[in-house]
């Protein structure tokens, strides 16, 4: 059974995000979508939420197992625990390039089974990130077309507390 690891903060999920887990869920059989507790990033909604909101937006797959989660620590020790060998990323321009690099470098380094791939961004979602999402929401702007619908409503109360 061929495994992959999707991970990231999350914080929310966008409509990129999902776009990537779709085409990824064509790929493997099994595909974990692992949100990362991390309070030094100070997120706006809680693992807890966030793997909540990632699950009322993800709709099943034939012929994929998806599964959502969150993890602490090293994402190549989570990896080898969830049984996968393929870390899958989004990359939305070739200034994401440098870092995700560092990061698949590293992460093979530390367990050497692991391999990352990258898939490219659908061309409408090139600008679209989570904390886009947050700057807009925060001020009341107009998120639709951002989040998956499903979720929208949750996030802007969330985001647009007065
Ligand atoms: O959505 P993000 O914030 O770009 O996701 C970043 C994430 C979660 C993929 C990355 O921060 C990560 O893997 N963190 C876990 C700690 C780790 O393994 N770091 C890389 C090896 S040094």
């Amino acid at each position: 059974m061929r495994t992959a690891v999707y991970p990231g903060s999350f914080d929310p999920i966008t409509n990129g995000h999902l776009d990537v887990i779709l085409r990824a869920a064509h790929m493997f059989d099994r595909l974990v979508v692992a949100v990362l507790n991390n309070s030094s990033k100070n997120p706006v909604f809680t693992a807890q939420d966030r793997v909540e909101l990632i699950r009322q937006s993800v709709p099943k797959v034939p012929g994929c197992e998806i599964v959502i989660d969150a993890f602490d620590g090293l994402l190549a020790n989570y990896a080898d625990m969830v049984g996968a060998t393929t870390i899958v990323k989004g990359l939305r321009a070739m200034s994401d390039f440098e870092y995700e690099f560092q990061m698949a470098l590293a992460n093979r380094q530390i367990n050497n089974k692991l391999d990352t791939i990258f898939l490219t961004t659908s061309v409408e979602y090139m600008y679209l990130s989570s904390s886009l999402v947050r700057e807009i929401g925060r001020h009341g702007g107009d998120i639709s077309g951002f989040v998956p619908d499903a979720i929208r409503q949750q996030v802007i109360e969330k985001l647009y507390q007065k």
